[in-house]
């Protein structure tokens, strides 16, 4: 089982519209997937149709005692499980912060369904924390959307001095470009310096389409709605791209 987690310090940049899609994407190409939502905001369990349960008490699960297969829902595509966000998780940074051994969390959490599963995404919120401290040591990779604009590649430079200065794997880092608009200049610009000042880049850029925005809509990941939309092709490339390198 690898742990992929989808992670920006920036809101905004495509992180859940990348967990939906590939998590769908790995799915239809043969494997089961597990997608954790930790966003308080729930956009990901919004786009697959599932709320945590009344009784599933969200705290139980993630601060021990409770196994996390209490919680994880089917969504309508076969092979795919979703562990939807729960407002509660809000809270799960100062757990980790009080929780002694708190860098052995997330193995723990997954050790009960370690065996079912083939890939587990993690739509993230944005921010540094315990929580996301916990992801740089214990996922298998970070897979960052990086808008093709000056701003948005400073925050991957940031992202990846605080990986340098605190020690963590560089090697677990997989940019790829996000919302990408062929006409702007500054975009095809600001990729090719990317690129070429980082080689861990993943050279796959999702074109901006609107009918990503308007999964909010149908309620469904764009490669399965639209499987012949660039977008969707895009993902799906950038599913298998990310696949071999892990
Ligand atoms: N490639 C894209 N083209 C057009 N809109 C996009 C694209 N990717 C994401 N969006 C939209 O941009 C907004 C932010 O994306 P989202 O995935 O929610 O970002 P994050 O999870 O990083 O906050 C959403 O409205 C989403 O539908
Ligand atoms: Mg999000």
């Amino acid at each position: 089982m690898k742990v992929i987690a989808v992670y920006n310090i920036k809101g905004g940049v495509g992180k859940t519209a990348t967990a939906v899609n590939l998590s769908y994407a790995a799915t239809i190409d043969g494997n089961k997937v597990l997608l954790l939502d930790i966003d308080p905001q729930g956009a990901s369990s919004f786009y697959f149709k599932t709320k945590p349960s009344m009784d599933g008490d969200a705290n139980k699960i993630l601060f021990g005692g409770r196994s996390i297969e209490s919680a994880i829902r089917q969504t309508e595509f076969t092979g795919l499980d979703i562990l939807p966000a729960d407002s509660k998780y809000r809270k799960l940074d100062h757990f980790l912060y009080e929780m002694k051994k708190s860098d052995k969390w997330l193995s723990k959490l997954f050790s009960p369904v370690r065996k079912q599963y083939d890939y587990v995404f993690i739509d993230c919120p944005p921010s540094i924390t315990s929580v996301s401290r916990n992801l740089f040591e214990n996922a298998d990779a970070m897979l960052v959307p990086v808008i093709p604009t000056i701003l948005s590649i400073r925050t991957y430079e940031q992202l990846r001095e605080f990986f340098k200065e605190e020690g963590f794997d560089k090697k677990k880092l997989f940019p790829f470009f996000s919302m990408y608009e062929r006409r702007k200049n500054m975009h095809n610009e600001s990729m090719d310096i990317f690129a070429s000042n980082y080689p861990e880049c993943i050279k796959i850029a999702i074109p901006y389409n609107s009918e990503i925005e308007r999964m909010g809509e149908y309620l469904a990941p764009i490669v399965h709605k639209y499987p012949y939309a660039e977008a969707s092709e895009m993902y799906m490339k950038l599913w298998k791209k990310l696949k071999k390198s892990l």
